[in-house]
């Protein structure tokens, strides 16, 4: 491995500018806890490429999008286990950000000069969050169309503002193809767009302020 690499080097020279990217000094006597966000990208990655893959066949339409799961579920080589990797990278990725977010939080990370990357932390927090509600109607079958009937029907109970909050989440007053269309191109383009900018900004603050030393 180590020959084909210095081989590629010797051709693209990607050692050099990749180095300081790559080499960073850490603080002593750091735990496992402290690869939590690390495992959480891992899942967030599976995410991204395995949802690509899902979008080759998945049709957002109110007709066809169930019909497009079946298929995808019984009929695409290999349909079954990407579907099944797509959720269940979204489940662990929740359980490693809850995980990363308490050792942060032990740790004491969230004090200045870090205060900025824990706002940040909450922003990709809720994004995830709406990543799994709006991918959560893409079934199109009855627990995803009743589900998001009544976790878009709490827009409703916001004092003053609830209704039209409401209807601009469903796109009309109920929930039908509009909202479909709506949440699916949130959860494909709006909000991994969003998170890929917010991982950024993390990573930059972690990269420029380093890892905070353990207690
Ligand atoms: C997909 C979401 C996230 C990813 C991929 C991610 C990734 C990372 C990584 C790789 C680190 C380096 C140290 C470590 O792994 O513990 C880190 C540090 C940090 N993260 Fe996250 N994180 C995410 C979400 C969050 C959330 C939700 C919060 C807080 C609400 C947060 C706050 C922080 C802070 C303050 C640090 C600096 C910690 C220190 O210096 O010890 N992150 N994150």
């Amino acid at each position: 491995m180590g020959k084909i690499f210095d081989w590629i080097d010797a051709k693209f020279h990607v050692k050099a500018p990749h180095g300081g990217f790559l080499q960073r000094r850490l603080p002593e006597g750091l735990s496992y806890a402290y690869c939590l966000g690390g495992a959480a990208f891992t899942a967030y990655t599976i995410l991204l490429f395995t949802g690509m893959l899902l979008s080759i066949y998945y049709v957002p339409s109110e007709h066809d999008a169930y019909s497009s799961i079946l298929r995808i579920q019984h009929e695409v080589h290999l349909g079954w286990l990407i579907r099944g990797m797509h959720k269940w990278s979204a489940t662990i990725l929740i359980i490693f950000l809850i995980g990363h977010t308490l050792r942060v939080f032990i740790s004491r990370a969230y004090r200045p000069p870090k205060e900025l990357n824990w706002v940040v932390g909450v922003i990709t927090m809720v994004s995830c969050f709406a990543s799994g509600f709006t991918g959560y109607l893409l079934p199109w079958d009855q627990k995803a169309y009743w589900a998001t009937e009544v976790g878009t029907s709490m827009a409703h109970t916001i004092p003053a503002i609830g209704t039209y909050v409401m209807y601009f989440v469903r796109g009309g007053i109920d929930v039908d193809g509009t909202t479909l269309i709506r949440f699916y191109s949130i959860h494909v383009h709006w909000l991994p767009l969003g998170m890929l900018a917010l991982l950024w900004m993390h990573f930059h603050m972690i990269k420029r302020q380093g890892i905070k030393r353990p207690l």
